[in-house]
């Protein structure tokens, strides 16, 4: 009989303006022997640091993109992105938009604008 996993661990970007560096990782072991997305694993990175930035009112369900995240190298939606068990599994901001926070980024520019270059 194997032996079911039952944490997983966020390697999260951590970024904070006011101290003018390029940010660091920091990991977070998280007990689940469920699958979570990426959005429920940032809000339990939350629970175990408060000071750790990330959002969290949101739809789960693949439509207001207030989830945009890169994980494990890819931008994706945190909210469709499963992680399991077992794995280790790193967050960083969203690559398109400007950073304000650990993993949280400014919104204020449609993704469309950006990728023609960035201003309207
Ligand atoms: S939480 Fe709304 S798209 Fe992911």
């Amino acid at each position: 009989m194997t032996e079911q996993a039952s944490s997983m661990v966020a390697r999260v970007f951590r970024f904070a303006p006011e101290t003018a560096g390029m940010g660091h990782f920091e990991d977070f072991q998280v007990e689940s022997t469920e699958p979570l997305s990426v959005m429920a694993l940032l809000a339990k990175v939350h629970e175990i640091d408060p000071t750790f930035a990330c959002r969290t009112s949101t739809c789960f369900k693949g439509i207001c993109g207030s989830c945009l995240v890169r994980v494990n190298g890819k931008d994706v939606f945190g909210c469709m992105t499963l992680v399991l068990p077992g794995e280790t599994v790193v967050v960083e901001p969203h690559s398109k938009f400007k950073r304000i926070r650990d993993v949280v980024v400014d919104f204020s520019q449609p993704l469309a604008v950006l990728e023609r270059g960035g201003e309207q």
